[in-house]
């Protein structure tokens, strides 16, 4: 059944209270709810349906009465007195028989729950819809030590906890952990004086490895007050790390539940992009206390209101505490692996989609990056000030209520007079827009002709033109800034923007990757190595770093040699100790095979996994050997010395000495990185050693030591897996993947190792698009088998096969009969049978 955001109405009640109380048993937890129901005075009178799945009723009353109400798959309907009454219902659930990770489930002995989306269903009847929000209480009944669930801690004594929250919300946002857990804890005063207690909790080994995580939440207060002016709101701020979980993490009311990857950390065993993960996402959960919670979200097709927004806030915060320009451009960099490539094909949708069959489909890179980026040209548009008074008004007009699109974008009209009505169409117009840049020069006078098309996407086959700010430079041919960073903003599907000037400028355009589209210019050879010698904006100095290495990449492919310009150019780059390593780390860095292919796609070519593989092996070789002198020197600059730390600098430093060291291998026969492996006191230098030397196909030994060392830790095993699947040559990735399956450690039911084989063997291009379809069947016979236990899961990992359509006919149709013979299984969840569809078309 398909559900449609023209359909929504809302809930013809709305609840005065709810008192829950769990008496807990592993294969049979009974649940009994309490609800005071009042008729809605806002909502047209309807049927009382309460969502439930899987769940086992045992009574069922109403003000005191027992009652016999209808029982659907989906939920039940019963017939209730006119005005307000009092639900009571007692059912059983099977956490331990709950592999879908959804409701109430067991991971490691210890009670956790998932409820967003529409989890809640499965703990109980409920009007399970983000618009129903409500006070909660809750009452757990359990022998084991730790008892936790969100707002306040209430009455404790053996054997029951009892937990109050007095903000109401919906219930997506429960949450209910119990086992035998320890806690790091710390407190924050908040900026009126409250004292908050905070506490990351874990199982008994990991007690060692909260610290990050609790640092990271206190930076995140301080910066939402400092930013935002946004309070926390309770007594107590509970982390709860677990190792079954879906996703990266989930924003309950006060109590955070974390996938254990986005929680642990210590030097030994997380590597610096771990701990800049971890601090990025226990970031977004808190951010979420605001958007998200405090406003939430009307119904699920505006889920990208909190999702987007908090984004947006999380990478604000990383910019601020590790530097814009380079969390800017590896924003840049994802969005283009991951949500062009969405946009680009068969599962491209808006950022506000207009209808789903399965929600937990509808969390993707389009409604999470593409949102921020939606939020970001906003803020671009109406400015600093504007963007905060808009903000403001928001968090004032909006508290307590679950808002809409069309509620956020009336604060900024408000806050800023500025019409929106053409700007919205970011929110339901799918698809990459692509903006075409020509330029005129007649003496005096320079003009760029701005012009744009947004391509069909499924069920959208004409849109009509949006609003891009494109910020522009203008550069002398001396080098000096003549027209410092202005915003074009493109409102037509053509438009004409021209300056005075004495000299022909060289233009720097999209700066800071303004918007979110392809940029599409013939510009002159030479331009993209003045802008990297001179362009004064950090993204767009990168991105003519990434010119340059696309056209080396596209050389190869072409059979013709690499400019031989180009490492110098990238040479003096490198050796400017005016820029910080972390930003030359990126000057090295080369677009992902995954982008190459996407390019020749969008140039109506058929790419070619194998030689794409061979270009960038070509290229990267070309950079080692051309850069043979300076290497040494930039991977020295990498060494830091003292007791690890993951601040930016040093951060920065490891990131450029390990760019260097990934080339080095390819010339010094991994001599650099042995030594390194052997020497490496954390795992930062370990990881980065071990992969130079897959890259070139050596490492055996240090492959077997690795996983001696960490065979009894499940995060650092999850690298060992990943590391030889996505860095298989192409003609052993499938065996090294099935290999991999076979490996005693490969726990397919967790969803972070089977990621680690099946998630990495899907990213490596040449691997997964193997020409005897060998790869396509590894993956699919894993879906089918998954599907059976966790369908949500196994629809995520599916997206793998969305650009079939990209490939020669041959793959084509071995990886189509991949995907039929997924679509034909008998019991396809509703998950994947929705995936499978829309990527069949
Ligand atoms: N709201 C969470 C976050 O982005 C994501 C949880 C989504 N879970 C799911 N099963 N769809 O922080
Ligand atoms: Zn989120």
């Amino acid at each position: 059944r398909t559900i449609h955001l023209k359909d929504y109405t809302p809930f013809p009640w709305t609840i005065d209270g709810v008192d829950l109380t769990f008496a807990l048993a592993p294969r049979g937890t009974r649940v009994t709810s309490r609800l005071r129901f009042r008729p809605n005075p806002e909502a047209r009178p309807g049927p009382f349906f309460l969502h439930g799945e899987d769940l086992r009723l045992i009574e069922a009353r109403i003000d005191g009465q027992p009652v016999s109400p209808r029982i659907a798959l989906e939920g039940l309907t019963c017939d209730v007195p006119d005005g307000p009454f009092t639900w009571e219902s007692v059912v059983e659930i099977d956490p331990e028989a709950n592999t879908r990770l959804e409701g109430l489930y067991l991971s490691n002995g210890m009670y956790c729950t998932q409820c967003e989306a529409e989890g809640f269903r499965r703990i109980t009847f409920y009007p399970d819809r983000p618009d129903v929000m409500a006070v909660f209480t809750t009452r757990i009944e359990s022998d084991l030590p730790v008892l936790l669930s969100n707002g306040n801690p209430g009455e404790r004594s053996e054997g029951v906890a009892i937990w109050h929250d007095p903000w109401p919300k919906p219930a997506y946002l429960f949450a209910l952990v119990a086992g035998d857990l320890l806690a790091h804890r710390d407190r924050f005063t908040t900026m009126t004086g409250r004292e908050v207690d905070l506490a990351v909790w874990v199982r008994p080994g990991d007690e060692g490895k909260c610290a990050w995580a609790m640092e990271s939440l206190k930076a995140s207060m301080r910066w939402d007050e400092e930013t935002y002016g946004r309070e926390y709101d309770l007594d107590v701020f509970n982390i709860v790390a677990v190792d079954d979980f879906n996703m990266g993490a989930m924003e309950n009311k006060g109590l955070n539940i974390f996938n254990s990857s986005a929680v642990l950390a210590s030097p030994e065993t997380a590597t610096d992009a771990n701990y800049e993960r971890i601090e990025a996402i226990v970031a977004h959960e808190y951010f979420h206390n605001w958007t998200g919670n405090r406003i939430t979200c009307r119904d699920w097709f505006q889920l990208s209101l909190k999702e987007g927004l908090t984004v947006f806030r999380d990478a604000q915060f990383t910019g601020d505490l590790r530097g814009r320009g380079v969390k800017r451009i590896h924003d840049a960099a994802a969005l283009r692996a991951g949500q062009f490539r969405e946009d680009g094909g068969p599962l491209a949708h808006p950022v506000r989609p207009e209808s789903f069959v399965e929600i937990n489909n509808f969390y993707t890179m389009t409604v999470y990056e593409k949102g921020a980026e939606v939020i970001g040209m906003l803020k671009r548009l109406v400015g600093d000030e504007g963007y905060r008074r808009a903000l403001d008004l928001y968090f004032a007009r909006h508290d307590g209520q679950a808002a809409t699109v069309e509620d956020w974008l009336q604060v900024f009209e408000d806050a800023t007079g500025r019409d929106l009505s053409q700007f919205k169409l970011w929110y339901s117009q799918a698809g990459t827009p692509r903006l075409r840049v020509e330029e005129r020069w007649e003496e005096g006078r320079y003009t760029l002709d701005l012009s744009q098309t947004v391509p069909p996407t499924p069920g959208q086959p004409t849109k009509a033109p949006m609003v891009i700010p494109v910020a522009v430079g203008l550069l002398n041919p001396n080098g000096d800034e003549v027209v410092p960073t202005t915003v074009l903003e493109l409102t037509g599907e053509r438009q004409s923007f021209a300056f005075d000037l004495p000299t022909r400028p060289i233009p720097s355009i999209l700066r800071d990757f303004s918007a979110p589209v392809l940029l599409d210019r013939d510009a002159p050879e030479e331009e993209a190595a003045f802008l990297l010698a001179h362009d004064t904006d950090e993204f767009n100095r990168w991105e003519a770093a990434q010119t340059l290495a696309r056209r080396a990449i596209r050389a190869r492919l072409d059979g013709r040699n690499i400019d031989p310009a180009w490492a110098p150019a990238l040479r003096a780059v490198l050796r400017d100790d005016t820029l910080s390593p972390a930003y030359r780390a990126t000057i090295l860095a080369r677009p992902s095979q995954e982008e190459t292919a996407q390019a020749l796609h969008g140039a109506g070519l058929t790419p070619d996994p194998l030689a794409i593989f061979r270009a960038h092996e070509e290229v990267a070789e070309h950079l080692a050997h051309a850069l043979a002198d300076l290497l040494p020197g930039l991977h020295d600059q990498g060494q830091v010395p003292g007791p690890y730390s993951p601040d930016p600098d040093s951060v920065g430093r490891r990131s450029l000495g390990n760019a260097a060291l990934m080339l080095l291998s390819r010339t010094d026969v991994g001599a650099r990185a042995r030594a390194q492996f052997a020497g490496a006191a954390d795992m930062t230098q370990s990881v980065a050693a071990l992969s130079a030397l897959l890259l070139v196909d050596a490492g055996e030994a240090e492959l077997q030591a690795f996983h001696d060392r960490w065979s009894g830790d499940r995060l650092v095993m999850d690298k060992w897996f990943a590391l030889q699947a996505s860095l298989a040559r192409p003609e052993e990735a499938v065996a090294t993947a099935e290999r991999l399956t076979r490996h005693p450690a490969f726990v397919w039911t967790n969803p972070n190792r089977f990621r680690s084989v099946l998630g990495a063997f899907a990213g490596n291009l040449a691997g997964f698009h193997d020409p005897s379809g060998a790869g396509y069947r590894l993956l699919a016979d894993w879906l089918l088998r998954l599907d059976g236990a966790n369908p949500q899961f196994a629809a995520r990992m599916s997206g793998a096969f969305s650009t079939w359509r990209r490939y020669d006919a041959d793959r084509q149709a071995l990886a189509e009969a991949e995907l039929r013979r997924i679509q034909s299984a008998p019991g396809l969840s509703r998950d994947l049978s929705e995936m499978v569809a829309r990527m069949l078309g």
